[in-house]
Order: structure tokens, then C-alpha cells, then sequence
């Protein structure tokens, strides 16, 4: 071939250079067969046997062909990405984090819309266990039972954007706590004393359960009640709950109405925006505004807004390589990755 020497590309060994596993059989003095069950069903083969294998395998530094085995297997070189809203461009961003690994491992992935649905989400997980996917990565819709409910445990699967309970299974995701704390103690040390918080939601996921967490963390932690911060209704966490919100903001008394307000999202952010200065109030001088991703969206606001920002491409690429990492590495150990936000001040609440 072009351009590759006795080493392959990039001093990697060529494809023809890797044992193979004819090579660890004839290493260990058994059948390919065998060795084959050593992967797949060790239950079928004796100890000792076992060991003479693991043996070849570490003497030879064998790593098996993932594709061919699949190809015998029947199982695709697919992995599903659940998200409960492809069109919030926070996901986007994190499924693009994804594709950047998934596509350098040949890797194919299968984006499902939840739609925020626990029972759609079930619905996926299930459907993708049927299509002998390679793993799953999963934003959970519902609160911390969902990811474990409808899941197949023999089809590997990484939590995404969520720090509860993950048992038996690697997350990735973003301090949510400190995420909400940061926001609601950058419009406490502007001096804003009446602060709303907008988010809540039937059923809310945990993201948002540990945004309002941490927002009640930083009114006490300022020595104001917890109680103070003034839940804002909302439908669902689109631009389209911001404009709900925003109306509801609009049309309190002045007196009543927040300074401030802190969004679980930007979407819900820039909705609000656009209804505070339809009404013919300013923003920040009224309102002042924070939203949470700091999606591209934040900078081109019409006030730029001030954001909590969540390293998306970042969860999108380690949560890639961990489920990449179990579907082949046999001394895979589960990891739980928390990332840290960072607040982006900018024109909406400065
Ligand atoms: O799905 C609601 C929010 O949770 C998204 O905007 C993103 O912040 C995620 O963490």
C-alpha cells in the first residue's frame, strides 16, 4: 500500500504485523474455537485453559479484531445516543462530541429523541438492545430511576448528563450543583435581592433537580432563605417555556416581579429575553438574565447572555470513548467522569 513501511501508518503496526487469533491458539496449545470461547462464553471453557490463554494473549499482545467478531456475531458497529430533545442545540453539540470519536472507530450512531419520555426512552433502550447495538449512551429523561429501568444489562451502557446513581454502568456529566450555585451567586453579588428561577418541570431530570439544589445553596449561603428564590412556572425546558415564563414575569407587579433570573437552560433564557423586551422592559436593567450550556445561541442573544457553561463537546467525546473502551477492552473498570461548569458573564446580567 502507499505510503505505509514494513510498520504501517504512523508507526503502527500493519494490520499483516498483529497476531491474530490462529497465532494465541497455537501460543496456548488449543483450538481457535477455544480461544474464540475464552472472549465470548468462558463458562464453556476450564480454568487452566483460560489462563493458558490470558497467558498468549499478554505474551503476544493480542487485541482482538472487534469487526470481524461482529461480523460473526451478528452484532452491528452502530451504538445509540437517547437525547430527550434533539432540537436543543446542547445536545447537538454533545452528539457532534460523539461523532468526532465514534467516527475515527468506524463507528456508526443512532441518535433517538426521548422526547424528554421515560416510556419512549424505555421504548429506545430496548429497541436498541433488539438491533445487537455495540453500546448506549443515554441522557436519562426522568429522574434517577429511568436509566436503569428498560436497560439490557448485557448491552453496554454510558450514562450522559447525569451524576446519580450509576451503578453497574460509567457517567459522564457536568456538576450541576456548582452549576446553579455559580449563577444565583453571580445576581446576589450584583446586589439583586428578588431572584426567580425558571426550569421546574413535571418530572424534572436530575439536571435541573441539582441546578435548583445549588441556586438554594447560594441564597443561604448568602445568608437569604432558601425559600426567597421565587420558583417561575414552566411547561417544558424549550425557547417555547421561556416565552411562557417570560409572559409570566411580565405581567407581575413590579413590586413582585424578580430583578433576576436564573434558567436551568438557554433556550428557556432567550425566551424569556424576547418577551421582557417585547413588553418594553430592559434587560438587564429590569431583568437580568442567566441561562446554563452557553450554546452558541448565548453570544448572539439579543442581549448577549450571560451563561453557565457545560463543556459539551467535551461529554459528548468521553462518554464515546469510555463505551467504546467497555465493548473492547476485557479489563474495562467503570469510571464516573464530573465535569466543572464555568460562568460566562456577559451583557444580560452585567
Ligand atoms: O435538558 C435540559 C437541560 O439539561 C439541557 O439544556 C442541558 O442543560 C441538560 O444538561
Amino acid at each position: 500500500m502507499v505510503g505505509t513501511d514494513a510498520h504501517g501508518v504512523n508507526g503502527a503496526p500493519a494490520m499483516t504485523d498483529r497476531p491474530r487469533i490462529g497465532d494465541v491458539a497455537r501460543h496456548a496449545g488449543v483450538s481457535v474455537g477455544t480461544v474464540s470461547n475464552a472472549f465470548n462464553r468462558p463458562d464453556l471453557v476450564a480454568d487452566a485453559t483460560l489462563r493458558r490463554i490470558e497467558a498468549a494473549v499478554d505474551s503476544l499482545n493480542y487485541v482482538r479484531n472487534e469487526s470481524a467478531r461482529q461480523l460473526r456475531s451478528g452484532q452491528s458497529r452502530t451504538i445509540g445516543l437517547i437525547v430527550p430533545d434533539v432540537a436543543n442545540p446542547f445536545f447537538t453539540d454533545v452528539a457532534r462530541g460523539v461523532e468526532d470519536v465514534t467516527s475515527a472507530a468506524g463507528v456508526l450512531v443512532i441518535v433517538c429523541n426521548s422526547d424528554s419520555g421515560v416510556e419512549k426512552e424505555q421504548r429506545y433502550l430496548r429497541m436498541l438492545a433488539e438491533h445487537q447495538v455495540l453500546g448506549i449512551l443515554h441522557v436519562p429523561a426522568g429522574q434517577n430511576g429511568a436509566p436503569v429501568r428498560g436497560r439490557d444489562r448485557r448491552v453496554p451502557l454510558v450514562l450522559l448528563d447525569h451524576t446519580g446513581p450509576a451503578r453497574g454502568a460509567c457517567s459522564v456529566a457536568v456538576d450541576d450543583v456548582s452549576g446553579g450555585r455559580l449563577a444565583v451567586a453571580h445576581l446576589l453579588e450584583a446586589g439583586h435581592r428578588r431572584i426567580g428561577f425558571v426550569g421546574c418541570v413535571a418530572d424534572s431530570p436530575s439536571q435541573v433537580t441539582d441546578r435548583l439544589a445549588g441556586a438554594r445553596e447560594a441564597m443561604g449561603g448568602a445568608g437569604r432563605r432558601e425559600t426567597d428564590l421565587q420558583l417561575v412556572p414552566t411547561t417544558s425546558l424549550t425557547f417555547e417555556g421561556g416565552v411562557e415564563a417570560g409572559r409570566t414575569l411580565v405581567d407581575m407587579p413590579a413590586r413582585r416581579r424578580p430583578t433576576a433570573v436564573a434558567c436551568v437552560n438557554d433556550l428557556l433564557a432567550i425566551g424569556i429575553m424576547q418577551q421582557v423586551l417585547r413588553s418594553g422592559l430592559r434587560v438587564p436593567e429590569d431583568v437580568a438574565i442567566v441561562g446554563y450550556d452557553d450554546i452558541a445561541f448565548a453570544t448572539a442573544a439579543a442581549v448577549p447572555l450571560t451563561s453557565v457553561r457545560q463543556p459539551r463537546n467535551l461529554l459528548g467525546r468521553h462518554a464515546a470513548e469510555l463505551l467504546l473502551d467497555e465493548t473492547s477492552n476485557p479489563r474495562h473498570r467503570h469510571t464516573n467522569v464530573v465535569f466543572e461548569p464555568e460562568l460566562i458573564v456577559r451583557e444580560s446580567s452585567r
